[in-house]
């Protein structure tokens, strides 16, 4: 089983110095507004991602009027321990450690201890805009497939130097058609491989999603989910060559992986204006538990769930179902937040798991 069995924050966020040790499977994390519940769930994701599900940039982690932060996490993975510690020092400069061990590359930390967030503003992944879940698939493969993690770092690399090179040659009127034509030849080679592995990962993926929906809220409700790409239907080469002249013309990349999407459908109208906001946030967990079942599979080791006010806007019957799956059914570390200290505990007492309260 993986476990965060202790936790210490520094200068993160609201905490000053703050540590914590976890002896149960549940924690329910409780406290008014305001008072770091969500924090604390993000400093335990920090550790696993190397970075916040929240804020875009580091700075935003550190806390109001100090310099630089710390965090340190022990985990257990199959009876052995693990030491991680996540620095920002006073120049902002990161690191981050793995038993004392500096990585070079953050990216060779994620996926080691997996990890699911389910946060009130992922509401966004099910009514957002593409970017979202496009996001979402990637956070998922990158966890397991490194392939696929250095195909998209490379990807969007070469897209950032097409782009610019596209506004070059608008400004400049010069066509430099020969590295146009490399950055191409190598787009269309890491275009190509996401591809794919979107293509076989959505395809297990979404049944997994539409069978979660079923158990959580006892009927489909008539929601179907595609995976939508340009690819489906052209080869990324043909695509390129096809939209070379409004891409000049537009100064951007129109055709790519970039534009893929997981169109949503509820009884054939759009997911988005069809679905009550149960129905969203129940798909939205939905999506999350199958989630945490690939990575189950994939990692073989049960991802620890962050659960964040997932009481809101849910009814009785999917709140029961959820908590049975998450607490009862998986053998995995839970942390969840709730404004009531009674709520959550009459819940977990209802279940019979064992759980901790910790009270900001
Ligand atoms: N960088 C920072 N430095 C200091 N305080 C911060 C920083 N970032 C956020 N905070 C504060 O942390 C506090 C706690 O935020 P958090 O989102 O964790 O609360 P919460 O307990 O989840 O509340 P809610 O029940 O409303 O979701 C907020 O008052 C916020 O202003
Ligand atoms: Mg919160």
């Amino acid at each position: 089983m993986l476990y965060l069995k202790k936790i210490s924050l520094f200068q993160f966020k609201n905490y000053g110095s703050n540590s914590w040790e976890f002896t149960e499977a549940v924690t329910g994390i409780c406290g008014p507004n305001g008072t770091g519940k969500t924090n604390l769930l993000d400093a335990i994701y920090y550790l696993c991602f190397t970075k916040s599900y929240f804020a875009r940039q580091d700075t935003f982690s550190v806390q109001q009027g100090k310099k630089g932060m710390r965090l340190e996490g022990l985990f257990e993975n199959n009876n052995q321990s693990f030491e991680t510690v996540a620095i920002l020092r006073e120049n902002n400069k990161k690191e981050f450690l793995l038993d004392q061990e500096t990585y070079k590359k953050f990216s060779e930390h994620i996926g080691r201890f997996p990890c699911v967030m389910i946060a009130p503003d992922d509401a966004a992944i099910v009514v957002g805009l593409s970017e979202e879940r496009r996001r979402l698939i990637d956070t998922i493969l990158s966890q397991y497939n490194a392939t696929y993690l250095e195909a998209l770092i490379q990807y969007n690399k070469l897209l950032q130097q097409r782009n610019s090179l596209l506004k070059q040659i608008a400004g400049t009127g010069q066509h430099d058609i020969t590295l146009l034509e490399a950055i191409d030849t190598q787009f269309v080679y890491y275009g190509s491989i996401i591809y794919q592995h979107r293509k076989k990962f959505t395809i297990e993926f979404i049944p997994k999603i539409l069978e979660n929906y079923q158990l959580i809220a006892g009927s489909g409700d008539g929601i179907s989910i595609s995976y939508i790409s340009q690819l489906n239907e052209n080869s990324f080469k043909d695509l390129l060559k096809a939209s070379l002249q409004k891409d000049m013309l537009l100064q951007r990349t129109n055709s790519g992986i970039h534009k893929d999407d997981l169109e949503i459908t509820m009884q054939e109208n759009s997911f988005k204006n069809r679905a009550s906001q149960g129905q969203r946030k129940t798909l939205l967990l939905a999506i999350k538990l199958a989630e945490f079942s690939v990575l189950k599979e994939q990692k073989k080791v049960a991802p620890i769930m962050l659960l964040d006010d997932v009481f809101e806007k849910l009814d009785e019957q999917r709140m029961h179902q959820l908590f049975y799956i998450v607490c009862v059914q998986e053998n995995c570390q839970v942390f969840i937040t709730d404004t009531h200290a009674e709520r959550l505990s009459n819940y977990l007492k209802k279940m019979q798991v064992n759980f901790s309260l910790i009270t900001l």
